[in-house]
C-alpha cells in the first residue's frame, strides 16, 4: 500500500476484480465522425459530450468505481485556435449543465491538468463542480484537461522535493505516486482509446505501467454501453500477471507471490 491506500502495481500485486474498478479513456476521434458526415469537427465534439453521458452511466451500472476521461491534451493548444476556444466553450457549457445532474447522481468530480492556462471563468465553473460533488463516493469521474502524463510527474517531483528537503532525495515511488493529481484513485485496470490509434499521447504515463489496454476503431461519438460491454468483455479475458507466470497464478493463493514484495527495491 502507498500512502495514498492504494497497492501500486510495481510496489506489490493488487486485487484484481472481475470488473475494472478504474477505467481510463482516451476520447478520440471527433473530428473524424464529423468529417465522415460532411460536418466541421467541432460538431462532432458537441456529439462526444453524448458519448461522455452514457459512458458514465453505463460504468455505473457495471461497477465501476473510477473513471478518467482525457478530454484537453496538454499538446491540444498546437490546434487551430478557433477549435481550442470551441473545447472551452464546450467544456464550460458541459460543466454548467452537469453539474447538478452528476451530483444527484452521488457522482464526485474531479478535474486534474494544468488548470492555469484556462480562462478564469473555466476554473471558478471547475472549483464550483469540484466542491459541490466534494463529498459523493459513489462513482468518482476525473477529466483529464491540459494533462499531460510527463507535466504530472515532473510536478510530482517538484512537490516531493519541497516538502522534504532535508530528504536528500531518498524517495521511493509511493511516495512520488503520492504526489501526482490523481492520488485518490487506484491505477487504472483497463486503459480505452477510440477513434483507431494506438498510441498514449501522453496521458497517464506513470500510472499505466500495468493496465490493459484495449484499442478500438470506433469513433468516440459512435462509443456507447455496447461498446464499453466489448472492452470489459477482453479486459476479463485477460490474464493480469503483473511479472509472475501463468502456473503461479493457477496454482493455490498460498503458493502466489507475498503481498510485500521483497524483489521490489526502494
Ligand atoms: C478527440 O477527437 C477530442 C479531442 C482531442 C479534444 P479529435 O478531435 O482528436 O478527433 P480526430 O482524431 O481528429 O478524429
Ligand atoms: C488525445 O487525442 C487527447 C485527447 C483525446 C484529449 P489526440 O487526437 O489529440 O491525439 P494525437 O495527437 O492524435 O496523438
Ligand atoms: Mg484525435
Amino acid at each position: 500500500m502507498g500512502t495514498s491506500g492504494f497497492s501500486s502495481s510495481t510496489r506489490g500485486i493488487p486485487e484484481v476484480a472481475e470488473v475494472p474498478r478504474h477505467i481510463a479513456i482516451i476520447m478520440d476521434g471527433n473530428g473524424r465522425w464529423a468529417r465522415k458526415r460532411f460536418m466541421p469537427r467541432i460538431a462532432g465534439h458537441t456529439r462526444g459530450v453524448e458519448s461522455v453521458r452514457e459512458t458514465i452511466r453505463a460504468c455505473m451500472d457495471r461497477g465501476v468505481e473510477y473513471l478518467t476521461l482525457f478530454a484537453f491534451s496538454s499538446e491540444n493548444w498546437r490546434r487551430p485556435a478557433d477549435e481550442v476556444s470551441f473545447l472551452m466553450q464546450l467544456f464550460i457549457k458541459s460543466l454548467r449543465k452537469e453539474a447538478n445532474r452528476l451530483h444527484q447522481n452521488g457522482i464526485r468530480l474531479r478535474v486534474v491538468g494544468d488548470l492555469e492556462r484556462f480562462e478564469p471563468k473555466l476554473i471558478a465553473a471547475i472549483r464550483e463542480a469540484e466542491s459541490l460533488t466534494a463529498a459523493n463516493t459513489r462513482f468518482t469521474l476525473t477529466i483529464a484537461a491540459n494533462y499531460g502524463g510527463r507535466w504530472d510527474i515532473m510536478n510530482a517531483v517538484k512537490r516531493l522535493l519541497q516538502r522534504h528537503p532535508d530528504r536528500a532525495g531518498d524517495f521511493n515511488e509511493d511516495d512520488l505516486a503520492a504526489e501526482l493529481s490523481m492520488s485518490y484513485a487506484p491505477e487504472p485496470d483497463l486503459f480505452i482509446r477510440t477513434g483507431g490509434e494506438q498510441r498514449i499521447s501522453n496521458f497517464l504515463l506513470w500510472q499505466l505501467a500495468y493496465t490493459e489496454l484495449y484499442f478500438t476503431d470506433t469513433l468516440w461519438p459512435d462509443f456507447d454501453a455496447a461498446e464499453l460491454a466489448k472492452a470489459i468483455a477482453s479486459y476479463q479475458g485477460r490474464e493480469r500477471r503483473f511479472g509472475r507466470t501463468s502456473e503461479q497464478l493457477k496454482s493455490k493463493p498460498e503458493a502466489a507471490a507475498p503481498l510485500t514484495d521483497p524483489g521490489t527495491h526502494a
